[in-house]
This record gives structure tokens, C-alpha cells and sequence, in this order.
């Protein structure tokens, strides 16, 4: 009986841990990264701030959920010359239901991130490949 407890306590810690840390939680994230992901500028950045809600292949439904409507990290509408720049405002001060994040980020790394979504391919679109 009291393993059991000592089990449900064990678990609810963790709970809590999960629930304080927004970055760098270490629970599994949504979605795979495209083919040659890894090797972008931005990746590590869009894994650590991005990814838990948008997935890492930019298309999970938990924003979507949040918003109530379809969000999409590989809309064409992010792939214009304008996007990047768009992107990084809507990093800084947040849309919607996203709350910003230039409190947490550095110039550098919201216009890193910036680059990389721009890049994000849609999950059929060979760009990675080439
Ligand atoms: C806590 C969850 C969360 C995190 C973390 C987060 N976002 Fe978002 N993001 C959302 C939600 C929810 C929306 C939709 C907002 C709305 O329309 O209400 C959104 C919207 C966006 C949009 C606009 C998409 C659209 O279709 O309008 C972009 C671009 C975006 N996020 C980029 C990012 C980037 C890049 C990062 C990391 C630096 C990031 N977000 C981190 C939840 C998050």
C-alpha cells in the first residue's frame, strides 16, 4: 500500500516538473523533423520553443487546438519573401492564442527560428530531398 503511494507521489512531481517547464521539457514532442532538418539553422531553436506545440514537422494539432482552428507552420502563405519577417513579429509579440516570446529569445535566435519555419517544408514537399 504505501509502495502505492509512494508511486502516485512520484508521479504527480513529476506532473508538476512537466507543468513548470515550457522549455525544455523532456516529454517526447509531436511529429518527426523533415529530411535534413537537423542540419538547419533555427532547428535547435524551433525544437526547444516550437516544437511542443507545433510540432516538429510544424503541423501538430496542439496549437491547432488551442486556436480551435487549423494552424499550420507549412501553409504556403509562410514560404513568401515577406514570411520571415512576418514569422519573427508574430514570435516577439505572439497572435492569438500564442503568447510572444521575445522575452525568452535573443534578436538572433527569433530570426533564426524565423528562417528555419520559412524553410519547413510541407510533409509531401520534396524541397528537403533536393
Ligand atoms: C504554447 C504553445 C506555442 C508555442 C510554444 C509556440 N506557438 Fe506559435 N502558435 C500557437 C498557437 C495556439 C497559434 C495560433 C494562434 C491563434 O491564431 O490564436 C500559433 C500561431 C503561430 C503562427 C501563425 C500561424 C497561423 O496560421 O496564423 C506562427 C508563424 C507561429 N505560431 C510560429 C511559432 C514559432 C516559430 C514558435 C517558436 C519560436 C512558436 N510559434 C511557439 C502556439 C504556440
Amino acid at each position: 500500500m504505501a509502495d502505492r503511494w509512494r508511486a502516485a507521489a512520484a508521479a504527480g512531481a513529476v506532473l508538476a516538473a512537466g507543468a513548470a517547464l515550457w522549455i525544455g521539457s523532456r516529454e517526447p514532442l509531436p511529429g518527426t523533423p523533415p529530411p535534413g532538418a537537423r542540419e538547419r539553422p533555427g532547428f535547435a531553436i524551433f525544437t526547444r520553443a516550437c516544437a511542443r506545440c507545433h510540432g516538429q514537422d510544424g503541423v501538430s494539432d496542439r496549437a491547432s487546438r488551442m486556436a480551435r482552428e487549423p494552424v499550420s507552420l507549412v501553409d504556403p502563405v509562410w514560404k513568401t519573401g515577406i514570411a520571415r519577417a512576418k514569422i519573427a513579429e508574430i514570435v516577439r509579440h505572439g497572435t492569438g492564442k500564442m503568447e510572444g516570446l521575445g522575452d525568452k529569445l535573443s534578436d538572433a535566435e527569433i530570426d533564426a527560428v524565423a528562417g528555419y519555419v520559412v524553410w519547413l517544408p510541407a510533409p509531401h514537399d520534396t524541397r528537403a530531398a533536393r
